[in-house]
């Protein structure tokens, strides 16, 4: 498939078969494509942690829909009503669903850390959809409590959880902007 098949293929899913699990092996491989990213001199600022004990990953889930629950009782008006639209809620199963959670960390000190963790994540979306996995760039309200939760070097800032399965959701991709809605040119291209 090419790149840009890829690209268009990939969607971001919330259900997970959590008896079909994906290989160590392509979770790796994402991995493996993830740290081919370019990164701030050079300094490959990520840490991806993988998580596959259901215990942990049910503290996780335990702190995350803590944190979760105060949002959504403090959302109020338009963002309230847009999140019922789209069926969020407080309640994060895929936290415990997924066969795999993968934490992926930047280091605090060096340069430019989070723009090139994001990018590696980004190359990490692709590699996934490649082996057919499935994941959603989740992003907690609590970052810090989760990262107390594990053994990383306070270092390290926790940028995103990523569940890791096979898709068990059937929703659709959604639109994107048309290119030209997009892209300016300067007068004499
Ligand atoms: C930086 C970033 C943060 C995100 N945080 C969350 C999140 O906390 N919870 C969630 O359900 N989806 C999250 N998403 C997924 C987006 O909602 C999703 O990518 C977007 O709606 C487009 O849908 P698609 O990925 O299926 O094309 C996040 C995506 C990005 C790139």
């Amino acid at each position: 498939m090419s790149l840009l098949e890829l690209a268009k293929n990939r969607k971001t899913v919330r259900k997970f078969k959590s008896d079909d699990i994906p290989t160590m092996e392509d979770v790796l491989y994402a991995i493996n494509v993830a740290k081919e990213a370019p990164s701030g001199m050079n300094a490959q600022p990520w840490l991806f942690y993988i998580i596959k004990d259901f215990e942990l990953k049910q503290r996780i889930r335990i702190e995350c829909e803590k944190a979760e629950k105060t949002f959504y009782d403090r959302s109020k008006g338009k963002l309230k009503n847009w999140l019922e639209k789209h069926g969020f809620s407080w309640k994060k199963d895929f936290l415990t669903q997924a066969p795999y959670l993968v934490l992926v960390f930047s280091d605090k000190l060096a340069p430019f850390s989070r723009e090139s963790v994001w990018l590696s994540i980004g190359y990490f979306l692709l590699a996934l959809e490649e082996k057919g996995l499935a994941t959603v760039p989740y992003t907690p309200p609590n970052f810090t409590d989760v990262a107390n939760l594990t053994d990383v070097s306070k270092d390290y800032r926790l940028e995103v959880i990523m569940p890791i399965g096979y898709s068990n959701d059937s929703k659709p991709k959604y639109k994107r902007k048309e290119l030209k809605e997009i892209v300016l040119f300067d007068e004499n291209s």
